[in-house]
């Protein structure tokens, strides 16, 4: 694929890469060769997943080391048309861990594998590396990846923590029409946010809270129950990283609050839209992009929207301290 070239630097990547049917095939054949079983050895499902990542067909390696050197225009990176075999019964909830035992898993993971690591949390799908994303009746209302008849608000994912993911990754077993993944780029919100507004959005106005579900166990958090002060944008100006999370950040100073009314403003006027679909995997930069999900209608009867998450590091060391037998996931008290 030819790279797309934007005001001659950065290269960014096409957001959309769709496989021909012999790049499924192959990909599925290489899927098949990863034979460790994530749960129990997840050190060498990772390593597999890499070492056959590393065969990905040329063009797929070619999209993923760019998005992974720059991001692209929108901040992700669709690759629709993976094969995603017999799906099961979408589960009732998250604790089945029905996704890792998917070929579309494998597939998933030697994409994530090749733009970084994948990593774990405790606090998330019960420290898996690959989490069930599927709509609970317990959880409907609630803004989690459970949730269903409630927009899930816009956020960085695990906007709280120093030890927050690079990368999302979402593969598709079973969609829902109705069910639309929303994403807007730091970049967005810097060329839509009216000049008055931000200025602001670069200072450190804002205090973050953590999200109860990542109090596993009831422990202290090392990092102290809040956080921040933190700016919303933060790096080069060009090319900056966001942090936000529309239901935990709270703004210290009334221009705080009008500049993050603004940016909610921004976000509902230009945001991308992506409706998953069987065998479409999703790749979210976190750094440089904020997400959410409008709210659909489940039926709880096996056929509902079914998701599998993954998450991605650029460098497992800098959570070293945080995962003490040097595993794959991280205590959620380093949350
Ligand atoms: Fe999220």
């Amino acid at each position: 694929m030819r790279p797309m070239v934007e005001n001659s630097s950065p290269t960014l990547v096409r957001p959309k890469l769709s496989l021909t049917a012999e790049e499924r095939q192959y990909i599925t054949q290489l899927a098949i060769a990863v034979k460790p079983d994530p749960k129990s050895d997840p050190e060498a499902f990772c390593s597999a997943a890499r070492s056959a990542g590393a065969n990905l067909p040329e063009r797929v390696r070619e999209s993923l080391q760019l998005f992974a050197r720059s991001g692209s225009s929108t901040g992700t990176l669709l690759i629709e048309g993976l094969a995603v075999g017999p799906v099961p019964s979408t589960p009732v909830d998250n604790t089945y861990h029905v996704g890792e035992t998917t070929m579309l898993a494998r597939a998933q993971a030697m994409i994530s594998e090749t733009i970084g690591h994948l990593v774990a949390y405790e606090a998330e799908g019960f420290g898996r590396l690959f989490q069930d994303m599927v709509p609970t009746r317990q959880a409907a209302k609630s803004q989690t990846s459970l949730s269903s008849l409630t927009e899930l608000e816009l956020h960085t994912e695990q906007a709280f923590s120093a030890l927050r993911p690079d990368y999302l990754s979402m593969a598709c077993l079973r969609g829902d029409l109705s069910a639309t993944t929303y994403t807007l780029t730091a970049r967005q919100v810097g060329a839509f946010t009216p000049a008055e507004y931000l200025a602001t959005l670069w200072r450190d106005r804002w205090m973050t809270g953590v999200d109860e579900s990542f109090r596993v166990g009831g422990h202290d958090f090392e990092a102290g129950e809040v956080r921040g002060p933190m700016p919303i944008l933060q790096g080069a100006p060009d090319d900056p990283f966001i942090v936000l999370d529309q239901d935990l950040m709270v703004s210290t100073t009334p221009a705080a609050k009008a500049a993050f009314e603004t940016v909610l403003n921004v976000y509902r006027a230009y945001r991308d839209k992506h409706v998953l679909k069987p065998g479409d995997l999703l790749l979210v930069d976190n750094n440089r992009t904020v997400h959410g999900r409008s709210p659909f209608r489940p039926r709880y009867d096996g056929s509902d929207r079914f998701v599998i998450r993954a998450f991605i590091t650029n460098d497992l060391t800098k959570s070293r301290y945080a995962r003490p037998s040097n595993g794959r996931t991280i205590d959620a008290r380093y949350s």
